[in-house]
């Protein structure tokens, strides 16, 4: 198998740096947006062989070094107890505005409550055939509150933050629920054959240091420490987090998506040596040129020379208008480098 991918993430000497994309199969490729014409979003998503086609797709494309499950963050809401719906983003019908809210979430059983997702997992280890690995995620228990809360994207997250100031005890109960469901989550994951899982904290940035270590960081280290002892590379993405690394720091992940807004060597003077990292190109560069996009991606190379793990990715996830030549440019260099 190329367990480039497992080896770097654990730090482990790698013969070249291992690649995938976030949002890797989505609708800058065509054959995603071929199957999305016939299905929406959610059925895709709840149709464990459309799940698998679409999975595979950029793998089959470009020969990345990792398939990641298709699926989305928000998926265990429902068996919590709410309706959603996807418009594109996802917005969640009721949200959790009080105490009694919070009461009436479920911790649910995921294993038999959200069948479709083990069973995609099955068939995708069966269809790579141990080719390269299979990627597990969930969203960090902060980033998924942020949603069951506010009910949707937000400029302000003036609902989140009013519970986390006006209502400190409402939220650490929910964040506790979000928690134990998570790691029921992630943990039937890597049993159905998840080789390696990330945690998307993508709305941790909104919050100071303080605030961070209280709602966000304690919890999503609760699931990673929860998990520690499953024998899979644990990855923790925090979004737009330069500002938290101290914090950060301390938590007990294998490795760190590091975004575009700082350089890996510097995230990796601040971070140290316990962590391999995943990064870091900006998304936009995939828009330009694909002169441009390996000149960039030359430069995330040279600074992530030194790194003690590195897994190249871009600092977020992929964007629609993105030219698929252009990711096959980025893979070429990526995968022809010899650092
Ligand atoms: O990385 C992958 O290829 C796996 C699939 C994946 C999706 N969403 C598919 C998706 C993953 C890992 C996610 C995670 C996710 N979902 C996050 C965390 C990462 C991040 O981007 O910060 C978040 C915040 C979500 C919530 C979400 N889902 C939003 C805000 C949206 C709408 C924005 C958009 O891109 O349209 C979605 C929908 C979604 N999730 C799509 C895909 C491919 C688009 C659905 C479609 O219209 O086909």
């Amino acid at each position: 198998m190329n367990d480039l991918l497992l080896r770097a993430l654990r730090r482990e000497p790698t013969e070249r740096t291992p690649i995938w994309i976030m949002r890797q199969a989505g609708r800058y490729l065509p054959e995603y947006r071929e199957v999305r014409s016939k299905v929406d979003f959610v059925t895709l998503c709840k149709t464990p062989e459309l799940a698998t086609e679409v999975t595979m797709q950029p793998i089959r494309r470009y020969g990345l070094d990792a398939a990641i499950l298709f699926s989305d963050i928000l998926v265990p809401v429902e068996p919590m107890g709410f309706g959603i719906e996807f418009n594109p983003g996802p917005v969640i019908d009721r949200p959790v505005r009080s105490a009694a809210d919070v009461e009436r979430v479920r911790v649910p059983e995921p294993e038999q409550e959200l069948p479709y997702v083990y069973e995609a997992i099955r068939m995708l280890r069966r269809e790579l055939e141990g080719k390269v690995p299979l990627i597990g995620f969930a969203a960090s228990p902060f980033t998924l509150a942020v949603y069951m809360v506010e009910g949707q994207g937000s400029k302000n997250f003036d609902k989140i933050k009013g519970m986390l100031f006006d209502a400190p005890e409402a939220l650490h109960a929910l964040l506790d629920k979000i928690s134990e469901t998570t790691i029921r989550y992630i943990g039937a994951q890597i049993d159905a054959g998840a080789q390696a899982f990330q945690l998307f904290d993508t709305w941790a940035g909104i919050l100071a240091p303080e605030t961070y270590r209280e709602f966000a960081l304690r919890y999503a280290s609760r699931v990673l420490d929860a998990l520690a002892d499953r024998g899979v590379p644990r990855v923790y993405f925090a979004l737009n987090s330069a500002h938290l690394w101290e914090e950060i720091r301390e938590c007990g992940a294998d490795a760190l998506g590091v975004d575009w807004r700082t350089g890996l060597d510097k995230a990796h003077g601040i971070l140290g040596d316990r962590f391999a990292l995943q990064g870091n190109l900006d998304p936009c560069v995939l828009l330009a040129s694909p002169d441009t996009v390996e000149r960039e991606a030359r430069k995330v190379l040279e600074r992530a020379r030194d790194l003690p793990g590195h897994v190249f990715n871009l600092g977020h996830g992929i964007l629609p208008p993105t030219p698929p030549e252009n990711v096959q440019r980025l893979v070429e260099t990526v995968q022809g480098h010899r650092g």
